[in-house]
């Protein structure tokens, strides 16, 4: 349908045109003498009018009513004129064809349903509007993503899901189990001492790693070895997270971008975080019209000239230091107060970009080293690291970053600082001690950039299936 209606023509240059659309039934409207049936493939928001009336094949299934709601059709028609104000054309219906019925239970049907309601529903739920355009935003999100980072030089790396690090060390790791029969490993002496689950089920992971796996938090790590030996490279994949927060903005399993520069600073790393997040959301407003048209008019009023600024605007900087002052200075009432070694809470964050700078992104660098992650540069006041989060209205943190700790000595100090253990990174203290060179990067949360374009409110609509605390059925 996107190949028939979304050009600029919206169809007219196919009039006469013998076509046959495939796809599933939205609605169906029966009237004395015609019957309109409107179908949807997905490739875009537009259904395709159809016409059927007596004359046509297949006339039949409309009259025994078994053309519902959600069936799936083939329909062979010729494009006319439309009569109607909503298109230009329609397909007067030569033949339908039913190829699979809609029970009347079908729970998708025209009438309006609440987001709730459809995340019970995720595996049907791609066939409304606001699912399909999310979608179909979300692939071009990524795609743009790709473009990007490969137009300007940047490998891809795949970072693996099965990892012993924790990159964070925020301890919010899933813990990997191989959980195998234990009869098929009752012939090795070692499978004895493994305590068995319920079932009977052994599981193997601490012999099958020889040290406890968890699944990944973040590709960083990785892409910094990549990076130390490729220059930029960036990864794409699913990250997870055990925070058991229950919030719009937290998913258990979420994708990350992470790009890593070498030869780069944190000056060099807010650059590319600027131009590849205005890239990506120019790439949606060009790309995507109909979609973007559709969340400005039902999700978000307004977000098409919200998302404009950031492309065309720039970023405001501040440091935290001075963001933490701009608080302390506001008149309004934080339901977790500030001062100065505090992480910044999302109230705080909104506050800043939504009311301070007026719904600009912002980016907050220099945090106390205390509040941050070990892999960090301390700067030279001993007290802050060069770490940058960029803020945007709505979501809060979109990107967290920083430039890293290229030297081995400050880093193993940081290491033992944090009680973390020196052994397990030995091969991170490697890349500083063969041929160490200044880098910098950062994360970008891929779903949070979906809210953040779409203007959906709740990050479980976002991506396909969400994984959230109650939340991993299929
Ligand atoms: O700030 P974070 O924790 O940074 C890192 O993981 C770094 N290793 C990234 C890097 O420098 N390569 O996470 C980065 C971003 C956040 O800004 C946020 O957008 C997203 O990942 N994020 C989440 N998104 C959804 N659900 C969660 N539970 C998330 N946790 C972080
Ligand atoms: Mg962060």
């Amino acid at each position: 349908i996107v190949d028939i209606k979304g050009g600029e023509s919206e169809g007219v240059d196919r009039l006469d045109q013998t076509l046959t659309v495939k796809g599933w039934v939205r609605t169906l409207r029966i009237q004395s003498s015609v019957t309109f049936i409107e179908v949807n493939d997905g490739s875009c928001l537009s259904n395709m009018q159809c016409v059927i009336d007596s004359d046509s094949e297949g006339y039949d299934l409309v009259e025994s009513g078994s053309i519902a709601t959600g069936a799936s059709v083939c329909v062979h028609g010729v494009v006319v004129p439309s009569q109607g104000k909503k298109q230009k054309i329609e397909l007067k219906v030569h033949k339908l064809v039913l190829v699979g019925k809609s029970d009347p239970s079908n729970p998708i049907q025209k009438k309006k349903v609440t987001r709730e309601f459809l995340r019970s529903k995720a595996h049907l739920r791609a066939r409304t509007n606001t699912f399909g355009a999310v979608a179909r935003v979300r692939h071009a999100l990524s795609y743009a993503t790709h473009k990007f980072f490969q137009e300007n030089g940047f490998v891809w790396i795949a970072s693996p899901i099965i990892t012993a690090a924790d990159c964070e060390g925020a301890g919010e790791q899933f813990c990997v189990t191989t959980l195998i029969p234990s009869s098929k490993e009752a012939s090795d002496s070692k499978a004895s001492a493994i305590p068995k689950t319920e079932n009977g089920l052994i599981d193997w992971s601490q012999d099958f790693f020889e040290k406890p796996a968890f699944l990944t938090v973040s590709g960083q790590l990785n892409a910094e070895t990549y990076a130390t030996a490729l220059s930029d490279v960036y990864t794409f994949g699913p990250t997870f997270r055990a925070e058991n927060s229950n919030t719009s903005r937290h998913l258990a399993e979420f994708w990350m971008i992470e790009p890593e520069l070498a030869f780069a600073d944190l000056n060099d790393d807010m650059a590319c975080a600027t131009a590849y997040l205005q890239y990506v959301v120019k790439y949606v407003l060009e790309n995507c019209k109909e979609d973007m048209d559709f969340f400005n008019t039902w999700i978000e009023k307004g977000i098409i000239d919200r998302l404009s600024d950031v492309v065309e605007k720039s970023f405001v900087r501040l440091t935290y230091t001075d963001a933490v002052e701009l608080l302390l200075k506001s008149k309004k009432k934080f339901e977790f107060p500030v001062k100065w070694g505090c992480d910044l809470q999302s109230e705080h964050e909104r506050y800043i970009t939504e009311e301070a700078f007026n719904g600009c992104p912002v980016i907050i660098t220099d945090y106390p080293k205390d509040i941050k992650a070990f892999y960090m540069r301390l700067n030279d006041d001993g007290k802050t690291v060069a770490a940058m989060d960029l803020l945007v209205p709505r979501v809060g943190e979109l990107i967290g970053g920083s430039q890293r700790e290229e030297r081995l000595d400050y880093l193993e100090i940081r290491l033992d600082e944090l009680n973390l253990n020196k052994e397990s990174f030995w091969w991170y203290l490697d890349l500083r001690r063969y041929g160490t060179v200044p880098h910098a990067g950062f994360g970008l949360g891929f779903e949070r950039l979906v809210q953040f374009a779409t203007g959906m409110d709740n990050i479980r609509d976002t991506i396909p299936f969400p994984r959230a605390p109650g939340s991993a059925e299929f």
